[in-house]
């Protein structure tokens, strides 16, 4: 059984949180987490949070193992310091191809006054480590001997895991319209973020994937430059409860109304099976950590429906607060479980 969970709308839609909640609720034995260390995603799980930028959200998961596929781009201190901080040592692996960011990029990065100024870029030397692997003078894991023990072929793991029928759950990163060829260019990332992309990252063909999950969150943040239809004031965001930092930079995110369009836009450029939606409590506090579908009030279960009709996709997953088991999972109901 292969999941793979992306973003529907500029990042940060509640990734973290969903493959959380999926890592203790299905149990994969595996989960991967995609693309670099520009993406933060958060978990908030029995009182404690993480912020995580190389491994899985999954970790809170004890039985998953964490890999991290040849398409990802990572920084060794900070991949010890993510398992020091998850306590997991033993259970991560890394593949033999992953790419190594050095300081030398978030240096030549940060020296980029059109990616600092015009593009809002989170200057991690995600974009720059990049442009080394296409010039093919990047370093990659293999060639670190402080990883010799990680190391592992991701994809043969992988597909060996679903020959026996087991079950591999991929965590994907930023989201539809940050991708390279799909987003708003040139206000993008440097990577594409669509499921295919993560397939083609991990090493695993279009035809092994059961489902996919298209994360929105109930509003729409985006940070760094570029169009965001209806963007409110900061005030406004304020007054509705959805003013956010960033988890990796700390910047103030703009934000806007949930747009339709762009929802219908990532489920079919993802070929979504499924949706999740987070934080509607934001929308609607009174379902705040609600775990029952009949416990919505019957306003918010009209919301759901008539988003769901118009997106023709289940909304299996909803999100009613930060803590990763603050959801309602209809796949039961839809027969997806
Ligand atoms: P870069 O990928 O760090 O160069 O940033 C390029 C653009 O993508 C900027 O607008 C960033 O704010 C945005 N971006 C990159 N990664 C993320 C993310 O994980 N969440 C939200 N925005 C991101
Ligand atoms: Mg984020």
């Amino acid at each position: 059984m292969l999941t793979v969970v992306v973003g529907g709308f500029f990042g940060d839609e509640g990734k973290g949180k969903i493959v959380s909640y999926l890592g203790l609720r299905d149990k994969p034995e595996y989960s991967v987490r995609c693309g670099s260390i520009n993406a933060g995603h958060t978990v908030v799980y029995n009182g404690r949070a993480w912020k995580l930028r190389i491994l899985s959200t999954a970790f809170i998961n004890r039985e998953t193992k964490l890999l991290i596929p040849p398409g990802a781009l990572v920084k060794v201190d900070l991949l010890f310091r993510e398992i020091e901080e998850t306590n997991s040592w033993g259970r991560v692996f890394i593949d033999w191809n992953t790419g190594i960011i050095e300081d030398q990029h978030v240096e030549r990065e940060r020296r980029d006054n059109y990616l600092a100024d015009r593009i809002g870029s989170t200057l991690q030397g995600v974009g720059v480590a990049m442009v080394d692997r296409v010039s093919r003078r990047l370093k990659l894991a293999r060639d670190y001997r402080e990883l010799k023990d990680l190391l592992i072929d991701v994809p043969g793991t992988i597909n060996e895991a679903l020959d026996r029928g087991s079950s591999v759950l991929v965590e994907g990163t930023q989201g539809a319209f940050l991708s390279l060829y799909h987003g708003t260019y040139p206000y993008v990332t440097s990577r594409d973020t669509i499921a295919s992309a993560f397939l083609s990252e991990i090493g695993v063909g279009p035809k092994r994937v059961d489902q996919v999950v298209v994360v929105f969150k109930a509003y729409v943040t985006r940070v760094g430059g570029g169009p965001l239809p209806n963007e409110l004031s900061i005030d406004e965001a304020m007054k509705r409860g959805w003013f956010e930092k960033a988890s990796v930079t700390g910047r103030v995110r703009r934000v806007a109304p949930f747009n339709l369009e762009l929802a219908r836009r990532a489920v079919m450029l993802n070929s979504a099976t499924q949706v999740a939606i987070t934080k509607i409590d934001k929308l609607y506090p009174e379902t705040r950590g609600v775990r029952e579908w009949s416990e919505l009030p019957g306003r918010v279960r009209r919301w759901i429906e008539d988003l769901e009709d118009q997106l023709k996709t289940p909304i299996t997953l909803i999100g009613t607060g930060e803590d990763s088991l603050h959801i309602i999972d209809r796949r039961r109901e839809y027969g997806l479980l």
